[in-house]
């Protein structure tokens, strides 16, 4: 048994910051355009609740992928950035989403969170103990910048992703790595002042050579060279990284996707935002081969190859008459 992504939901802050909302820290548009592609990004308001906006994103991946709440027993949600310290923010997206106690917890592995929680997802799934997970990045990485540092406060911005990961029987097997390296924390960070510090020219250079090396492993061992990708969905940092990783790798600029011009470095939120709107720009047909590769804070990394929507996937809504599943199943 394997997994595929199912559905996918994305919801953004209503309000909008370009790159002239930044010129008292002297910058400008054409410095922040050049460097790092980015024209704007999303401000989550400093009262909102980020389990709201996350939840709305789980709800449109499950309605996306035709799954009821009654049928998620597991919600992870990768973040940072959490309205609370503790519990974690999964419990409270669970049940605004009408889920009944499922298993529920956040994965904080800066911006890798996502694909450590879609690689949980997946065992969880081929482990039988589940039909379908949902998997949630959010993140208001407002509250962690130092808005007075143009080095970091023009990379940053809110907003939350979802996917539904379900069984397939008939999808390529999910591949995916993930490794950290402790040595090299003081590159990336949030410290108890609560504000995120980082190196960015090293950070760049280990973002490249890590997300290009870990697809092309996860490729190898899929079996599959670059040019088997229908998409290359890398965590949009900045689109130089993410075009100097496509270069390293061989593959063309129309199988990659670039959505950092509208919404900046969402940290965990930024791959399932980034699938969201290549669904909408109809990019994903069911059945591509989606490769994912991120990069961020630890250092820490994940890259893995899985299908998109695979025919046969477990999904389609149960009955209403139906019994509810064994609560045994989590
Ligand atoms: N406006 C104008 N100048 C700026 C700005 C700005 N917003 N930010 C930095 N600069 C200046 C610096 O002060 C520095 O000036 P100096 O040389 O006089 O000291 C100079 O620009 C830095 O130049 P470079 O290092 O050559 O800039 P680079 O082309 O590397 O771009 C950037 C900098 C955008 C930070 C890039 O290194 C980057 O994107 N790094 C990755 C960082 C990142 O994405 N971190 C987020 C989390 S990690 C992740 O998601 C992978």
């Amino acid at each position: 048994m394997t997994a595929t992504l199912a559905g996918v939901g994305a919801a953004l802050p209503e309000r909008v910051l370009n790159n002239d909302d930044f010129a008292h820290l002297d910058t400008s548009d054409e410095w922040i355009v050049q460097r790092t592609g980015i024209r704007e990004r999303r401000r989550l308001a400093d009262d909102a609740s980020l389990a709201e906006l996350a939840a709305l994103a789980c709800d449109r991946a499950l309605s996306d992928a035709g799954v009821v709440p009654r049928d998620i027993h597991h919600v992870v949600v990768a973040t940072s950035t959490a309205d609370r310290i503790s519990p974690g923010m999964a419990v409270e997206v669970g049940t605004r989403l009408g889920i009944d106690r499922p298993a529920a917890f956040d994965v904080s592995a800066g911006c890798s969170g996502f694909v450590y929680a879609l690689d949980h997802a997946i065992a969880v799934i081929e482990s039988g103990r589940s039909e379908h997970v949902l998997v949630c990045g959010a993140e208001a990485l407002s509250r962690i910048t130092d808005h007075t540092d143009r080095n970091t406060a023009v990379l940053l911005g809110d907003g939350a992703g979802a996917v539904v990961v379900s069984r397939s029987p008939e999808s390529l097997r999910p591949v995916f790595v993930l490794g950290s390296d402790g040595a090299q924390i003081g590159l990336l960070y949030v410290g108890q002042d609560r504000l995120l510090r980082m190196s960015g020219r090293e950070i760049f250079a280990s973002a490249v050579n890590a997300m290009a090396d870990h697809t092309q492993l996860v490729l190898e061992r899929c079996g599959l060279r670059p040019d088997d990708l229908d998409l290359l969905v890398a965590h949009q940092a900045n689109a130089r990284i993410v075009q100097a990783v496509a270069r390293r790798l061989g593959v063309r600029a129309d199988q990659v996707f670039l959505n950092v011009d509208k919404v900046a470095n969402t940290s965990s939120a930024s791959i399932p935002l980034a699938l969201a709107h290549a669904h909408d720009r109809r990019l994903l047909q069911p059945g591509a081969v989606v490769g994912l590769t991120a990069f961020g804070a630890g250092l820490s990394w994940g890259a893995g190859v899985i299908t998109w929507k695979a025919p046969g996937a477990a999904g389609p809504p149960r009955g209403a008459g139906e019994a509810p599943r064994s609560r045994g199943r989590r």
